[in-house]
């Protein structure tokens, strides 16, 4: 008998949407709606992540969502049929931060691997690359790497020449310019993991702290992120997400999409 490999062959992973917060940098936009159901190009923001999801084969999805929005979240997105995939829905009742809306998951997870996506988070190329190094990795966790001009707004990475050593949240002396984006990759570990972290300055449980946990157990691998991205959280970066998704029709790019090589160098396992 002959096993054929195939690509198109996926292993079970899950999908974790971040849709709670206060998006208070957009105010007075988000004054009486929830950030996410801002339009990007030509649709809700909350469209792009499922959309991501799906394109990398993920498509069973918890959205996290805030109390006073989830009624709009739901009626926006309905039960996934249109996006070819199952939606369920947890609300956050308080924005304590990245990781306790995470800690929110745990019994939907049910112990699968996870890939974890902030909803104002917009790439232009598909994720699919990076959720099957996912796959391919045993135990651990995997985040994206993308150079960055002001990285102080973000999760910042300090690498070796193989590693990322530490992240730090908001450094006022970035180490490098590589922010971490909202794109994380996790195994069951995660939700002990966030049982032991503690609030930070800011008063928010960081999803850094659980990042620099599987650093301290060497395992947090990562990729850098191709083609544009960005996050939609501020004025000036909610124009950039709007200009190229405006400018690609909504359409998630395919990495074979771009010229040859692109793919160099993606997926440095
Ligand atoms: O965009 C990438 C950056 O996102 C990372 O580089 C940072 O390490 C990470 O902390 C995060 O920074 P932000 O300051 O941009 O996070 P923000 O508070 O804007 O939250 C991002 C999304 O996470 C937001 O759109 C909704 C979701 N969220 C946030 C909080 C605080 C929740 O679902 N619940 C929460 O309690």
């Amino acid at each position: 008998m002959t096993i054929l490999y195939s690509h198109a062959v996926k292993l079970p992973m899950k999908g974790v949407i971040l849709s709670g917060g206060r998006g208070t940098r957009l105010h007075p936009l988000t004054k009486a709606t929830n950030k996410h159901l801002l339009p990007i190009g030509r649709e809700p923001m909350l469209y792009h992540p499922i959309r991501q999801m799906v394109s990398a084969g993920i498509t069973e999805i918890l959205v996290v969502t805030s109390t006073e929005h989830i009624g709009h979240v739901v009626a926006c997105l309905g039960g996934g049929n249109e996006f070819g995939c199952s939606l369920n829905y947890v609300v956050q009742e308080n924005p304590r931060g990245i990781a306790h809306g995470l800690a929110l998951a745990e019994p939907f997870a049910q112990r699968s691997k996870l890939c974890v996506m902030l909803a104002d988070n917009i790439f232009e190329y598909s994720i699919a690359p990076y959720a099957d190094a996912f796959r391919r990795q045993d135990t651990g966790a995997r985040v994206l790497l993308k150079g960055v001009g002001e990285p102080e707004r973000y999760g910042v990475a300090a690498l070796d020449e193989q590693h990322v050593v530490e992240i730090q949240e908001k450094p006022k002396a970035p180490k490098s310019a590589y922010a971490v984006v909202g794109l994380y990759f996790y195994d069951a570990q995660v939700f002990d993991i966030i049982r032991t972290i503690e609030e930070s300055e800011r008063g928010e449980f960081e999803i850094t702290s659980v990042n620099n946990a599987y650093i301290k157990r060497n395992e947090l691998r990562y990729n850098h992120c191709k083609g544009r991205w960005t996050d939609a959280g501020t004025f000036e970066s909610y124009a950039e997400a709007n200009r190229f998704m405006l400018e690609n029709g909504n359409r998630i790019l395919a990495h074979d999409d771009r010229p040859s090589g692109h793919l160099e160098g993606l997926i440095d396992d």
